[in-house]
């Protein structure tokens, strides 16, 4: 194969060099827009990839030029080799990130703060105990917030991932808001995306445009600063005049990103998926326990990545359960 080849590049020339790892399907919390109440069928142990075959696939999609990789699951701290997994990752160049619940943050700390790693994206949808009981069908409230001030004080770079549900969290948008006031973080209001098993509505959908209306209605149109989009953005971002931190919108459903796309996921049993929504997956870890061409099935894979939300390109086929029910939950794609 020579060097152009090894190029992650799709037929819209997209190049992708960015991975998102599931490390599990596991999760501690049950959040209703993740995963259905009596849970998804696990897949059996012996099939899920062990820490050293993610050190090889890292090995592969770092010779493809991946510059960044996280690590999701279920939740990623709940594996448990995650620290012989996070050593491994962290001998490649590249930037290693983590999405996480927070609940098991506070063990983990140290060997983050050993390994350098330095980014979290921390879900947490209700700043309210009563409502977070509700939302993740669990209790973990007063951890969850004692490890978010942890990693503020800490040092980590933090992003907060609020998924928004019309009539049960929208209401806690200006106080996501405020809390950009005096900490130095990103708080991330995520449309709510349709998956199997979460009972997703157009009706339980929160837009870009009306959060934004909020918005300018409690800080006033032009105390809200628009800043400039990143390369490869999730989230049109902004900021209140004067705030230290900063707010973005990840509007997958109403207003999708796909153009700019360099993501690459693999699932916990070791699938490659070329789409967040993509229900098309390609078993490497078969292939590679049979010492087979690995390389070869992902460049094929990326190749045919589709334009838009793996051909979901309108609202009208992204609501048709028939077609977005046919992928995965999220909890076993890790986001
Ligand atoms: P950064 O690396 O900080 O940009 O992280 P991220 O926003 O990509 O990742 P995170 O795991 O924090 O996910 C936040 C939200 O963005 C979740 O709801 C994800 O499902 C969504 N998201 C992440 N990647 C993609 C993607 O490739 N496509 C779409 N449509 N949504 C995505
Ligand atoms: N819609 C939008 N975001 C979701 N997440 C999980 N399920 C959904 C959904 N249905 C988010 C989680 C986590 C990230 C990986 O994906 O809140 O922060
Ligand atoms: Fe990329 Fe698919 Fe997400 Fe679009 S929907 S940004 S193509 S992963």
């Amino acid at each position: 194969m020579t060097e152009q080849n090894k190029t992650l590049i799709d037929q819209f020339g997209r190049k992708h060099d960015y991975l998102r790892i599931s490390l599990i399907e596991k999760c501690n919390l049950r959040c209703t827009y993740c995963m259905p109440e009596h849970g998804i069928p696990l897949s059996p142990a012996k099939s899920l990839m062990t820490a050293e075959e993610i050190g090889k696939f890292a090995e592969i999609f770092v010779g493809f030029g991946v510059k960044k990789i996280r690590l999701t699951g279920g939740e990623p701290f709940l594996r448990k080799d995650f620290a012989d997994i996070a050593r491994l990752l962290a001998a490649f160049p590249v930037e290693i990130s983590i999405t996480t619940n927070g609940m098991l943050l506070d063990r983990n700390i140290v060997l983050l703060q050993d390994l350098g790693i330095k980014h979290l994206n921390f879900s947490l949808d209700t700043l309210k105990e009563s409502r977070f009981l509700e939302m993740t069908r669990r209790t973990g409230f007063q951890k969850t917030m004692e490890n978010f001030h942890l990693a503020i004080e800490e040092q980590f770079q933090l992003k907060i991932n609020c998924v928004l549900m019309k009539g049960e969290n929208d209401d806690e948008i200006i106080d996501f808001i405020r809390l950009t006031k005096d900490l130095p973080i990103s708080v991330r209001f995520i449309e709510f995306m349709p998956f199997d098993g979460n009972k997703w509505n157009k009706s339980k959908l929160v837009s870009e445009a009306e959060i934004l209306t909020q918005v300018e209605g409690e800080f006033g149109k032009a105390n809200l600063i628009s800043l400039p989009d990143e390369k490869n953005l999730t989230a049109r971002k902004f900021k209140i005049e004067g705030f230290q931190g900063e707010f973005g919108i990840i509007s997958s459903v109403t207003n999708p990103f796909c153009g700019t796309c360099n993501r690459i996921r693999l699932t916990a049993n070791g699938r490659i998926k070329n789409c967040l929504f993509s229900n098309r997956e390609t078993d490497l870890l078969k292939v590679m326990r049979a010492d087979g061409d690995v390389e070869e099935l992902i460049l094929d894979s990326i190749y045919h990545k589709k334009a838009v939300r793996a051909g979901m390109d309108n609202m009208e086929k992204l609501s048709d359960p028939e077609l977005h029910s046919q992928n995965r939950s999220m909890i076993a794609i890790g986001g």
